[in-house]
């Protein structure tokens, strides 16, 4: 497509794989590294995931309990936008998590590592493309609501797009919609089931609304104050672009927050990437065995 230029973080094709010019001169360029990333990923395994799960800083701990675990490096995977956060390994792992085919995403691409808009759907493209029906995106988030601290998890129920970028940027990908509906963006239905699934291993839960900045640079406190006017729970920097790229293509999507800090003038110590890692480490069994039973229901 004319329009389309590649951003800068894309890599270059692997030698082994053709360039994505000879790959299918019908195709589009949007589709062609699609392809190639695709291809990549069958060069390791055929197992078709049910289930792509996105794990958010200091949560990567999930990954380590997929089972007949094939690990795959994004660096490995053509046109995936590289991870460079600490917390971020920069894996894909297929294989079976509570006797479900699973793709563990540990490689998430965000606005401030200066991918373009589109490239932050990418995994989910590539997740769709690999063959999974449902999406699960977990985050850490700062919590705007006062009554959220540090180690809840928090149930999305909407969000605010407060970034204003779209990874649907740009020519309709394959199999988008260009105006998506999105006035289910966290599946009603499968949150239903995931607070009955809460309710049955006694985890404790909020829900709230996510709001997605753009960062790196966290909140002002005036910015926490208009966010809370407006209705929001939490905040952070990832999993609305995700969510909107799995709206396009028709995925369901459930999203989970583990609220790693009191936002921006809702505490008297300065942020810092650290507290949000350990937060997330000390909550990850209770996120971990939510979310596989969640899995273990299926979409
Ligand atoms: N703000 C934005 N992103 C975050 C935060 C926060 O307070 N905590 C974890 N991710």
């Amino acid at each position: 497509m004319g329009s389309f230029r590649p951003d800068a973080t894309v890599r270059p094709a692997a030698a082994f794989y053709p360039p994505v010019s000879l790959l299918d001169s019908t195709m589009s360029e949007d589709s062609a590294q699609l392809a190639a990333a695709v291809a990549a990923v069958r060069q390791h395994t055929d197992l078709v995931p049910e289930v792509a799960l996105v794990l958010g800083s200091g949560l990567g701990a999930l990954a380590d309990e997929v089972e007949d675990a094939v690990v795959i490096s994004t660096g490995d995977v053509p046109y995936y936008p590289g991870s460079t956060v600490e917390g971020h390994a920069g894996r894909l792992v297929l294989g079976q998590l509570a006797g479900r085919p699973v793709l563990v995403i540990q490689g998430r691409a965000h606005a401030y590592e200066g991918h373009s808009p589109r490239a932050l759907g990418f995994p989910i493209r590539l997740a769709h493309a690999l063959g999974a029906r449902g999406l699960i995106l977990t985050n850490a988030a700062g919590g705007v609501n006062p009554a959220f601290g540090p180690g809840t998890l928090m149930l999305i129920t909407d969000h605010l797009n407060l970034s204003f970028l779209s990874p649907l940027t740009g020519p309709v990908g394959e199999g988008e919609t260009r105006f998506p509906d999105m006035s289910n963006p966290y599946d009603e239905a499968w949150r239903m089931r995931a607070r009955n699934i809460a309710l049955t291993h006694t985890i404790p839960y909020r829900e709230g609304v996510y709001v997605w900045t753009a960062g790196p640079s966290y909140e002002t406190p005036a910015e926490i104050r208009f966010f809370a006017s407006a209705g929001a729970d939490a905040v952070g920097m990832s999993t609305v672009p995700e969510a909107i790229q799995a709206a396009a293509l028709g995925v369901p999507v459930l999203g989970i927050s583990t609220i790693t800090n009191p936002a921006a003038g809702l505490s008297v110590t300065p942020l810092d990437h650290s507290e949000v890692l350990e937060v997330g480490r000390a909550v990850r069994d209770r996120l971990a065995t939510w979310v596989r039973a969640i899995v273990a229901e299926g979409v």
